[in-house]
């Protein structure tokens, strides 16, 4: 087994407090039901923003509390890498108004663009500047406010994602606790499968951006679940090859969470029964880079995450990106 480098040395979740059911839907004019969404994805419920809330309000709400619990102060962090999808401001990075908003003067501050693999890449950033001895106390956030940039008008995408942040301090490991194994990749030849056609530097937002909706999310959702399923799959035999550990050895597999089926999937092929599977989708939604470090700290909180458990975190996102992360507690 690995040596650990980094470990995470606490957690915490932002989340709105506004919550929109699938029932909801139907004020808003979306042709769908409870029982379509409940049998196709796992999803009851998901938080939506207040006008207000931001990506980066959400993410210190996070921080707040992972520092918090870890006894950190601002001035202590070294680094702080967000990820996110839906950047509150196209330029500078959210990392930034995070870092004025907690006043950690001393950091390096910047986004990673890595969809719902983001926390898992942020992470692995975090445990390689650690390693280089470039910092110390890193801060890693996944945060998203995914119902800025899903189209209300398209029920095949709009009833699928949720807003909301998870956030981790990420120090230099003790007592053979922390990141046991780890694995990231990437496939942009797929990337338009789910992607947002216009609105950045290759297609300025116009006129006809505006018309034909085209920076809003479009999903291949057929393909964007078999490439899933088949990549969460790949990258938890990597973590574990990495950590030269067995399914047999994981106390909890922490999927992200985007739809159910997908996370059975997973479950099936790293031969994990789902009582070892953390599973909030129905009450989160598919919050990308968020959805991982939000599960994560509700496992913790609830006691399913102790010290000596064993960890899978997998993640699979926009890009493609996938990756995982074997974690012993
Ligand atoms: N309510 C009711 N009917 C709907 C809805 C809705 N919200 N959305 C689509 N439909 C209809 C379609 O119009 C279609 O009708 P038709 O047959 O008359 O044309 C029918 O339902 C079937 O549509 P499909 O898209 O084929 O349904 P599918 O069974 O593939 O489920 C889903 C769709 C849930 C999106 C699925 O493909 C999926 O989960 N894909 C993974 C996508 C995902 O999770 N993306 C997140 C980002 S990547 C990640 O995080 C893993």
């Amino acid at each position: 087994m690995k040596r650990p480098i980094a470990q995470f040395a606490a957690t915490g979740r932002g989340i709105p407090e506004r919550v929109m059911t699938n029932h909801d839907f139907a004020s808003i004019g979306i042709e769908t039901s409870d029982e379509w969404i409940v049998e196709r994805t796992g999803i009851r419920e998901r938080h939506i923003a207040a006008p207000g809330e931001t990506t980066c309000t959400m993410a210190a709400a996070a921080a707040r509390q992972a520092m918090e619990r870890a006894g950190v102060h601002a001035g202590d962090l070294d680094m702080i890498v967000l990820s996110t999808a839906t950047t509150d401001r196209l330029l500078p990075s959210t990392a930034v108004d995070l870092q004025a908003e907690l006043g950690a003067t001393r950091a390096a501050a910047f986004d990673i663009s890595a969809a719902c693999a983001g926390f898992i890449y942020g992470t692995s950033v975090a445990e390689a500047m650690i390693a280089a001895g470039s910092a110390e106390t890193v801060l890693v956030v996944g945060a998203e406010r995914m119902s800025s940039i899903i189209d209300w008008t398209d029920r095949a995408t709009c009833v699928l994602f949720g807003d909301g942040a998870g956030a981790a301090i990420v120090r230099p490991a003790k007592q053979g606790r922390g990141i046991l194994g780890s694995f990231i990749r990437s496939d942009g030849a797929l990337a338009n499968l789910l992607y947002r056609p216009a609105g950045g530097a290759a297609h300025p937002f116009d006129e006809q951006v505006l018309n034909d909706r085209s920076f809003y999310v479009k999903m291949a959702g057929r393909e964007v679940f078999k490439h899933a399923v088949r990549s969460m799959a790949e990258a938890c035999d990597r973590a574990l090859d990495a950590a030269k550990l067995t399914s047999a050895d994981i106390d909890l597999l922490i999927p992200h969470q985007a739809n159910v089926r997908i996370i059975e999937a997973t479950a099936k092929h790293a031969n994990m029964p789902m009582d070892k599977v953390y599973v909030n989708v129905d009450r989160y939604g598919n919050t990308s880079s968020a959805s991982i470090p939000i599960a994560l700290d509700e496992a913790i909180e609830t006691g399913r995450v102790q010290e000596g458990s064993t960890v899978l975190l997998v993640g699979f996102g926009a890009g493609f990106t996938w990756g995982s992360m074997v974690v012993r507690f």
